[in-house]
């Protein structure tokens, strides 16, 4: 399926779904002059198509390594399968010098063959080591064996809230309210101190561990503010349809902590309703619904009556599509959240997000 978001005069936006099982923004670039080949050889090297060096690389490694089969690495005993994405597989493995279980993602094979996904696997393993935070998930650093890239991390004795999700139709106010403040509170460390932007907050990638304790994981698209700098428009943004920001659907590169505030607040809405903001058949309407100005999802107490006006206003707030209007910070989440959580209402008075007219 290809579909054209944005048409600009020097750029066209196609949504491609990649190989990973998300969707691709691909910008094309302005179209090139081609001239007419001038000897021979180079007439037959423009007519053959590219070879795919990597390609073939890669299905030579992938024949030998199937992505269920851990790499051998003599101080981890691989134990069982915890986590399986569109690039890696995360397991639960026994660390025979650190002497407890750890997590360990793996990179699939056929994505080490192109330097962009290590480089961004590479990304992920940096931000999760330097980040010191009991709300995100610590790493430990990588390293490449048995043909494979895989990287550390705590392991998290516990279950995601997207699996929570598949087994209840919703999850109570109160409890939402303290994943609202938890991962306020963890993210406002990776953005002030680091300039880290998630990029792909969502149920799935929001753990609790056995304590109670809410950890934030996957920082696999995560960006940086040092990496922002003197970048240019990039040629594919990728993210999780149902939750990702309308500044990311248009490929700004200058993202920053309010594109995460926006993805939480889609999250917080369905984990609280269990309807997505935008449950629509199709991943191009669902990203035209996150930029359209005329679409905006239900007021949450149509979809559960019992939420509180406090709620629903949060929310809304943390959705307002032009982000020069939403929270501009993790502190207001964070105490706009904790007053909801008193009975109180959110003090932003954001322009309204979530319709108060009820579409039967
Ligand atoms: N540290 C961890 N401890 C336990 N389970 C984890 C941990 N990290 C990830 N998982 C599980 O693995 C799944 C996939 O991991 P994730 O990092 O989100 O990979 P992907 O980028 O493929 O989505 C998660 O949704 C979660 O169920
Ligand atoms: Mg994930």
């Amino acid at each position: 399926m290809i579909i054209k978001i944005r048409n600009n005069f020097r750029q066209q936006k196609h949504l491609v779904p990649g190989a990973d099982g998300k969707m691709h923004l691909v910008v094309s670039p302005a179209p090139k002059l081609r001239f007419a080949p001038r000897t021979a050889q180079q007439a037959a090297a423009a007519a053959a198509p590219a070879v795919p060096t990597a390609q073939v690389q890669q299905t030579r490694v992938m024949r030998k390594v199937s992505r269920d089969t851990p790499p051998n690495i003599p101080f981890l005993r691989f134990e069982s399968i915890v986590g399986r994405g569109g690039m890696a597989v995360v397991w639960r493995a026994w660390h025979r010098e650190f002497n407890r279980p750890v997590a360990v993602k793996v990179l699939d094979a056929k994505f080490a063959a192109t330097g962009q996904d290590v480089r961004q696997f590479m990304m992920e393993v940096r931000t999760m080591s330097n980040l010191h935070h009991q709300g995100i998930v610590q790493g430990y650093g990588a390293d490449f064996a048995d043909g494979r890239y895989y990287f550390i991390m705590d392991y998290v004795d516990g279950y995601t809230f997207g699996s929570l999700l598949n087994r209840k139709t919703h999850i109570p106010e109160i409890d939402v309210l303290i994943v609202g403040e938890s991962v306020a509170d963890a993210m406002k460390y990776a953005w002030d101190v680091f300039g880290v932007v998630h990029c792909d907050l969502k149920p799935e990638n929001i753990m609790v561990d056995r304590d109670g304790t809410i950890k934030v994981t996957d920082l696999g698209l995560c960006q940086s503010t040092a990496a922002i700098q003197n970048k240019e428009q990039p040629d594919e943004v990728v993210g999780t349809p149902a939750y990702i920001s309308p500044e990311q659907i248009y490929g700004d590169v200058d993202l920053d902590c309010r594109a995460d505030i926006y993805c939480l607040g889609a999250s917080l809405y369905h984990m609280a309703t269990g309807r997505m903001l935008f449950p629509l058949a199709d991943n191009d309407a669902i990203l035209r619904a996150h930029v359209s100005e005329k679409i905006q999802a239900p007021d949450p107490r149509f979809v559960v009556p019992t939420l509180s006006e406090g709620f629903a206003r949060l929310v809304s707030n943390m959705c307002v599509k032009d982000r020069d209007l939403r929270y501009q910070t993790w502190d207001e989440v964070f105490n706009d959240a904790r007053a909801v959580e008193e009975g109180g209402l959110p003090t932003l008075h954001a322009p309204e997000a979530v319709s108060s007219i009820q579409v039967q």
